[in-house]
């Protein structure tokens, strides 16, 4: 799909073979008319086949009301095509204009203690808001309709990174919309009683208009009524997404639909594994947070949207060429980061690199964000790195459309968890879901080890492994999965605070890890968790922090695999392993961090047979990601260090790197090779 978008463009050069999509946001209503051209021409120069246009242009194609300005954009996609370059085109409708928000501040999202997020910057609107929602629709029947049928017009951009401001609006229009939903999910207000469980407190609801979003309390909010805020939040988003839609299938339906995602870092509001089938492909934006495990995470982050995309390619909308603005310390990229980062969303499936943005603004919040023709203008080191990726992602074509071959290891990622295992008044309020999530990523890499990230939608047999980190929320279909799963042959690993409530966020009665206690062969009967700065010792020589449990062994077949050394549990067991059917389940119950799952893990995988598929040479230093399709097995080694790596020969064509005449790889620090294999 996304590499066949061009084809509707005719590709920078007529041609319509598939190819990976180059590009960025486009924002030519910051410069005048006299720079676009030069733009196109650059853009040409830097093998740029795509950009997305209009994202915040709301003000200027709808100055009020009834009036409507769209001369300057005609102009716009008119030369865009004329240079061979293809537009995903913004629905405008992130940032509403002065002239809307003055008449209506009722669009205007309420924080939970009551304030009101004024114009002025960014998205401040309300995702329940129905004033909102027609002034939004109206703007992209007017857009649609404009647009249907121009050329250069090949995917439309609904709206841009929903939520990252306004997912949490606490307002009336909220408070209405969120009684709606509930109304939906329960049926009755004993049916909420109950979910809620407001026998505690005295909390217990009488009538539908009682009930308010969690607003700023006097203590702790219901935890489910919290819950519940954060899936109607999610949802309420999403059906903005379905709005905007709907009227654009109507007017064009030959082109597709997406929406930019944030699958990064610690944004969580927005429920993407739900999201998915709602769009034509799946966008995502990314961006480094410098720190130990950077690279780490951006591969965390782009293999999770391969997962939330099921597997098929995606399209990475917007990343960095260099310094983003809005970090407390804006660091510039390393020699390297520019293609590495890029070549690793294609490693995991992106079919797309772009960035934000095109052109470095001179004015306004983003001046000092890094851009493809940067402040310096194109006679500058940035603007040569970027227009020689541009020639890489040409040299790469032949894998457009493959999509990543699954590997033996899944890691499932289950927001429902996510959102419940970090609520308030909790065994301890440090608990970080995706920090262990991502530790036991950064052990698998530094055991060369390949794994995908994958959400309760896919379908989980696919793996032999299967890691499920702080899996805190188990439905009892889900634990009835679990159970089949290993039983049928499949490996369970989980950890801590996993099986403990249910969907309601209701604990299981009978002792943890309650919904899967039978099938890890254990009882806990009280939590130990460790204050901050405390560790324990296990017998295997790793240490834990955050949390421990006092363990008993249930089942005679289960296996202590490992025993508290020190502390309060001294002596009890610390991870275990219980066979179940053809597979396992077993239970780290501390936190172990990326040392210690690394030095774990092969005892965990080997029940598998999971080994690292690279020589033992590039172990640790490179990672390995595979994408297969019709034109080959294309294998990407990717260094993470900032040292060079030699990697014996691994048979294939080079499509980027260089062999010596022993066929051994020569990866300079931070780089990335790229091998086309013949698929077996
Ligand atoms: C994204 C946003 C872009 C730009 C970028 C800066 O969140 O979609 O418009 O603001 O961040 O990093």
């Amino acid at each position: 799909m996304i590499s066949t978008l061009l084809s509707r463009a005719g590709g920078a050069d007529g041609d319509p073979a598939p190819r990976l999509v180059y590009g960025a946001d486009y924002n030519p209503e910051q410069w005048p008319r006299a720079v676009w051209e030069e733009d196109v021409r650059l853009m040409r120069e830097a093998g740029v086949n795509l950009v997305s246009v209009g994202i915040f242009s709301w003000a200027r194609l709808q100055p009020a009301e009834d009036t409507w300005d769209f001369a300057w954009l005609d102009e716009v996609m008119d030369l865009l095509h004329e240079g061979g370059v293809g537009v995903d085109l913004a629905t405008a409708t992130a940032s509403p204009p002065p002239w809307l928000t003055t008449a209506h501040p009722e669009i205007l999202p309420v924080t939970a203690t009551g304030e009101t997020l004024w114009p002025g910057a960014r998205q401040h609107w309300r995702p329940t808001s129905p004033v909102f929602r027609r002034y939004a629709l109206r703007l992209v029947r007017a857009l649609a309709t404009r647009y249907a049928g121009h050329p250069a017009l090949v995917a439309w951009h609904v709206n841009n990174e929903l939520g990252c401001h306004n997912v949490y609006d606490y307002s009336d229009d909220a408070a209405r919309a969120f009684r709606d939903w509930l109304r939906a999910r329960y049926s009755t207000v004993d049916a909420l009683n109950s979910a809620w469980g407001t026998a505690f407190w005295s909390q217990r609801y009488t009538d539908w208009e009682q009930i308010l979003p969690p607003r700023l309390a006097a203590s702790h909010p219901n935890p489910t009524q919290q819950l519940d805020f954060k899936r109607f939040s999610s949802d309420a988003l999403k059906d903005h997404l379905r709005a905007e839609r709907e009227v654009l299938r109507e007017l064009t339906p030959d082109i597709p639909v997406t929406t930019n995602f944030m699958v990064m870092g610690g944004t969580r509001g927005m429920n993407y594994p739900d999201w998915a089938d709602e769009i034509d492909f799946v966008s995502n934006d990314h961006y480094v947070h410098p720190g130990p495990q950077d690279r780490d995470e951006l591969s965390f982050s782009a293999n999770l949207t391969s997962g939330i995309s099921g597997g098929r390619p995606w399209f990475l909308m917007e990343h960095s060429t260099s310094a983003v603005n809005w970090q407390p310390v804006n660091v510039a990229k390393r020699p390297g980061d520019l293609v590495r980062d890029s070549l690793l969303h294609v490693a995991h499936g992106a079919d797309a690199v772009c960035f934000f943005q095109w052109r470095q603004s001179a004015a306004g919040a983003e001046k000092y964000h890094s851009a493809m023709v940067p402040h310096a203008g194109a006679d500058s080191e940035l603007f040569r790195a970027v227009a020689g990726l541009g020639a890489t992602l040409e040299s790469l074509a032949p894998l457009a459309g493959s999509e990543r071959e699954p590997a033996r290891v899944g890691i499932l990622y289950d927001w429902e968890s996510w959102w419940a295992s970090e609520q308030d008044s909790h065994p301890t309020s440090l608990l970080d879901y995706r920090q262990e999530a991502l530790d036991w990523y950064s052990a698998l890499l530094a055991l060369g080890i390949r794994a995908d990230l994958v959400t309760t939608r896919a379908d989980l047999h696919r793996h032999q492994v299967l890691i499920a980190p702080v899996l805190h929320v188990v439905p009892a279909d889900l634990a009835k999965t679990l159970t089949r799963y290993a039983e049928q042959g499949g490996h369970l690993i989980t950890t801590y605070f996993s099986g403990v409530v249910d969907e309601h966020d209701h604990v299981w009665l009978g002792g943890y890890p309650g919904a899967l206690r039978d099938l890890l062969g254990i009882h806990i009967e009280e939590f130990g968790p460790l204050l901050p700065g405390d560790s324990v010792e296990l017998d295997d020589a790793t240490t834990g922090t955050l949390w421990t449990d006092r363990i008993t062994v249930t089942d005679s077949g289960t296996e202590v695999l490992a025993r508290y050394r020190t502390g309060e549990q001294s002596g009890r067991p610390a991870v275990t392993r219980r066979p179940a059917g053809g597979g396992s389940a077993a239970y780290v119950s501390t936190r172990l961090g990326v040392e210690g799952l690394t030095s774990l893990l092969p005892r965990l995988l080997e029940p598998a047979g999971v080994e690292s598929e690279l020589p033992a040479e590039a172990r640790g230093s490179v990672e390995p990601v595979v994408r297969r399709g019709a034109g080959g097995r294309f294998l990407f080694l990717v260094n993470r260090t900032d040292d060079t790596v030699q990697v014996p020969g691994l048979g294939g064509d080079v499509l980027v790197g260089a062999t010596g005449a022993d066929g051994t790889l020569t990866l300079g620090p931070r780089a990335v090779a790229v091998l086309r294999q013949p698929v077996a």
